[in-house]
């Protein structure tokens, strides 16, 4: 069966930078803690107006299509992962699909928050391999700094996120020693409150009680009330410690997961691109699996955590630094909201 390959790679990232003391402007916070929690000295904002979680993808898209010497006309499916969508509704893949003027192909949007571009190569990787299409446009962008809660409430959350986009062309491949292996998709939603944003959402505090403030109940007030934007109901929130705590055991055992599948060691891989969730998460997890400074990828020191679009970034990053050559085995692991984790492993 023929393999899918990764033909084209792209990333955008805004140029406006907000380093940790840009941060203090907006809340009560300070350099050493942010870099001594997370990692991250620096992230990039949007321009308010004329950016938007589309027009970052399409910046990375166009990118990775020259590299891949295709052209827009020429993409046959695309695959969008994002949490922080243009619109409610429609996603964005469609609005990529117009601004490019793409014919009326297919267009999947996904929702899976930091797994959500590993999810989307396994979708795409299974409608190549089938011979269905032949060149896939996977995107991963987000714009947080539109969604945050940038008072000093919010700190804990709104130091950690920042924006940006990457994109793949995925084509399928004869060669025997090129293209994705496997993945490995997970998801576990008893614990699915410990990481979310559950405003503006049709639960009605369904699931657990408190999480949103209806005014009076009227059934159109419900969706998006006054009294949630009073009580900052509107914003994503976090259980730190409990994400860390199950973030260290799922991301080695899921990049473990892909290389037993293929029959490979930790000692084998040549680059592991892990989402950025969090520098200490990710030294944590390449301690755990003894690899070598050299065998990992992060750049969340620049960027923060992009969510969708981390693993894309930091992977077309490594290989415009020359840290990915044709041959290489490389995986890429997430794990997010949810929760859900995965991973992928490639013959570069
Ligand atoms: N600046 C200064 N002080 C802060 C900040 C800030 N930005 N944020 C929180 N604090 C304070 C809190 O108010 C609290 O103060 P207190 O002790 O006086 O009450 C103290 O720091 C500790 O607050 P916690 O919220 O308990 O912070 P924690 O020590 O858990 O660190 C962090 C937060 C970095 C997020 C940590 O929980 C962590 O590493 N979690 C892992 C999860 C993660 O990184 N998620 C990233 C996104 S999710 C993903 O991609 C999978």
């Amino acid at each position: 069966m023929q393999r899918t390959k990764i033909a084209g790679i792209g990333m955008y990232v805004p140029k406006n930078i907000y380093t940790n003391n840009d941060m203090k402007q907006f809340m009560d916070t300070t350099d050493e803690w942010i870099q001594e929690r997370t990692g991250i000295q620096e992230r990039r904002f949007a321009d308010r107006t004329q950016e938007t979680t589309t027009t970052m993808a399409i910046e990375a898209s166009k990118i990775a299509i020259e590299r891949a010497r295709i052209t827009p006309q020429d993409i046959d499916f695309i695959v969008f992962a994002t949490l922080s969508p243009d619109y409610y509704f429609p996603g964005c893949g469609v609005l990529l699909q117009r601004a490019m003027k793409m014919g009326e192909i297919g267009a999947l949007d996904i929702r899976n928050q930091c797994s959500g571009f590993v999810y989307g190569l396994s979708v795409a990787d299974q409608f190549i391999k089938t011979g269905m299409y032949k060149n896939i446009l996977l995107v991963g962008s987000e714009k947080h700094s539109f969604g945050l809660d940038f008072s000093t409430r919010g700190r804990n959350v709104s130091v950690i996120f920042g924006d940006g986009a990457g994109a793949v062309v995925l084509q399928p491949t004869q060669d025997e020693n090129q293209g994705i292996l496997s993945t490995h998709l997970h998801s576990d939603g008893n614990d699915a409150e410990l990481l979310a944003m559950f405003n503006p959402g049709t639960h009605a505090n369904y699931w657990k009680e408190g999480l949103a403030s209806f005014d009076e109940a009227k059934i159109g007030e419900m969706f998006l009330s006054k009294s949630m934007i009073d009580g900052s109901q509107n914003y994503p929130t976090m259980d730190g410690p409990s994400v860390f705590k199950k973030a260290i055991v799922k991301f080695p055992e899921v990049i473990m997961e892909a290389l037993e599948a293929n029959g490979y060691k930790t000692r084998d891989i040549n680059m592991l691109i892990p989402h950025q969730a969090n520098l200490r998460i990710a030294q944590f997890v390449q301690q755990k699996l003894g690899l070598s400074d050299n065998q990992v990828h992060n750049n969340i020191q620049k960027y923060g955590n992009t969510t969708a679009a981390s693993v894309p970034i930091a992977l077309c990053e490594a290989w415009e630094l020359g840290k990915i050559k044709q041959g290489d085995l490389v995986c890429l692991a997430a794990f997010g909201s949810g929760f859900t984790w995965a991973s992928a492993l490639i013959k570069w």
